[in-house]
């Protein structure tokens, strides 16, 4: 047993679709988040850049004592992940391998569509996952720049014409190569999946890439011993490199309930 919380961190509110998912699969556990708002989009930075914020949101985490690190960020996950590793002396999460994980399950036909962000899909980090775990698949990765800011401005809902216009422009090439699973590679993307999915059809499987990592979590506690006590009662402290009210009026969206608990405001250049 572990009652210690688990770090999570994204570029701005994307993450919170793994906080959901943690909740909803562990309620017990502590969760610290920070949101770097402040500084989101990290999809359209240099590789440096993003290792250079992803290590100062680590640090920042780190001043409290944590049990692990989730980076609910597909584009940390697919750029940084080896050196956070390395620096850290406890777990460090991403997304990456868990949605590869679940894409190389679920294909019948062995072709998979993925989107991110334009830094992540330049990795090849998501390719490389999946052949690893299922060599003959064909993938098709699409850079999707436009997403991380319709999300953050809250133009995710059906019947929105602008992100339905712009969901259709990048998907379409998906569509017409006969995917069966699209892999949400950017936790962003899971506030996408009404309009996702309505484009796409009911046959195509959607990856969440911040619930897997959220699954791969929970499965590694498990079998760590790790768990927080059953009844324990779960802390939240939410943190924000910008407008406090800002990410309260938009993390209900993700988090799919209220922000009750207080958010505080960080200077983040000082980690
Ligand atoms: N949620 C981040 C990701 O998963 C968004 C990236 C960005 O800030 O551009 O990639």
């Amino acid at each position: 047993m572990d009652n210690r919380p688990i770090g999570v961190f994204d570029s701005g509110l994307g993450g919170l679709t793994a906080v959901r998912e943690l909740e909803k699969r562990m309620p017990s556990e502590s969760i610290i988040y920070f949101g770097d708002t402040g500084r989101v989009p990290y999809g359209s930075r240099s590789r440096e850049i993003i290792t250079r914020y992803a290590r100062q949101d680590v640090a920042f985490l780190r001043s409290f004592d944590l049990k692990a690190v989730v980076i609910a960020c597909g584009t940390v996950s697919t750029t940084a992940i080896d050196v956070l590793k390395a620096e850290q002396d406890i777990p460090v999460f991403g997304v990456v391998e868990p949605s590869a994980r679940r894409a190389a399950e679920r294909t019948r036909n062995g072709k998979i569509g993925l989107i991110a962000t334009r830094a992540s899909i330049s990795t090849g980090a998501y390719e490389s996952a999946i052949h690893a775990l299922h060599p003959a698949a064909e993938i098709f990765p699409i850079a999707c720049p436009l997403f991380v800011p319709l999300v953050e401005n809250g133009r995710t809902q059906p019947g929105d014409v602008v992100i339905e216009t712009v969901v259709r422009d990048y998907l379409t090439p998906l569509k017409e190569a006969g995917v069966d699973v699209l892999v949400l590679g950017c936790t962003h993307y899971p506030l996408l999946r009404e309009v996702i999915g309505a484009f796409m059809g009911p046959e195509v499987e959607l990856v969440d890439s911040g619930a897997e990592v959220a699954h791969a979590v929970g499965s590694w506690l498990e079998t760590h011993d790790a768990l927080a006590e059953t009844g324990h009662s779960g802390l939240r402290r939410w943190c924000v490199s910008d407008s406090q009210q800002g990410f309260r009026d938009l993390a209900s969206r993700f988090l799919g309930r209220a922000v009750t608990e207080p958010v505080d405001l960080v200077d983040i250049e000082r980690y």
